[in-house]
C-alpha cells in the first residue's frame, strides 16, 4: 500500500481498516506493529483510531449495527429504530449479542440523510427504514452467515 499513497502517514487509515477487517479489532499488538511499519508513535496511531467511529480497539461482534439518531434520521424516526434494535437484540449501546453477531452503536449523522432514516451495518448502508424493515435486515445477516457455514 505503500506504493499507493505520497506519504507513510496517508497510508494509516487504510491500514487500519484491514487489520481491523482480519482480526476484528485493533488490538495492542496491531496498534504497535502498524505504528512500526509506518514510522508513527502509538500515540498518534491512537489519536486517529479515536477520531474515526469505524475504527475500535474493542472486541465487537461480526455485524456492527450503526444506528443513525442524528437530526435528519430522528426526525424520521431514527430514534424509534434504535429503541426497536435494543430490544429486538436485547441489548444496549456499545453492547455485543451473546452469540458475539451483533454489536449496537447509536450514532451521529453516517451521511445518509437524503434517505433518513438510515443504519450502517459494517460497510452496508440500509436506507428509509421503518422497525419490519430493519427486522428485515437484520434477519437477512443471520440468513447469510447461516448459509455461508452450512
Ligand atoms: S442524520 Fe442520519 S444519516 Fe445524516
Amino acid at each position: 500500500m505503500l506504493t499507493h499513497y505520497p506519504t507513510k502517514r496517508s497510508v494509516l487509515v487504510p491500514t487500519l481498516l484491514y487489520a481491523q477487517d482480519e482480526i476484528g479489532h485493533l488490538s495492542d499488538e496491531a496498534i504497535l506493529e502498524i505504528g512500526a511499519r509506518l514510522d508513527l508513535t502509538e500515540l498518534e496511531v491512537r489519536n486517529v483510531i479515536s477520531y474515526y467511529s469505524l475504527l475500535t480497539t474493542k472486541a465487537r461482534g461480526k455485524y456492527n449495527v450503526q444506528v443513525c439518531t442524528n437530526i435528519a434520521c430522528m426526525l424520521r424516526g431514527g430514534e424509534k429504530l434504535f429503541e426497536h434494535c435494543k430490544k429486538k437484540l436485547a441489548i444496549g449501546h456499545k453492547q455485543t449479542t451473546q452469540d458475539g453477531f451483533f454489536t449496537l452503536e447509536e450514532v451521529e449523522c453516517i451521511g445518509a440523510c437524503s434517505w433518513a432514516p438510515a443504519i450502517q451495518v459494517n460497510y452496508d448502508f440500509h436506507e428509509n427504514l421503518t422497525p419490519d424493515k430493519l427486522d428485515k435486515v437484520l434477519d437477512e445477516y443471520k440468513k447469510k452467515d447461516a448459509q455461508s457455514i452450512g
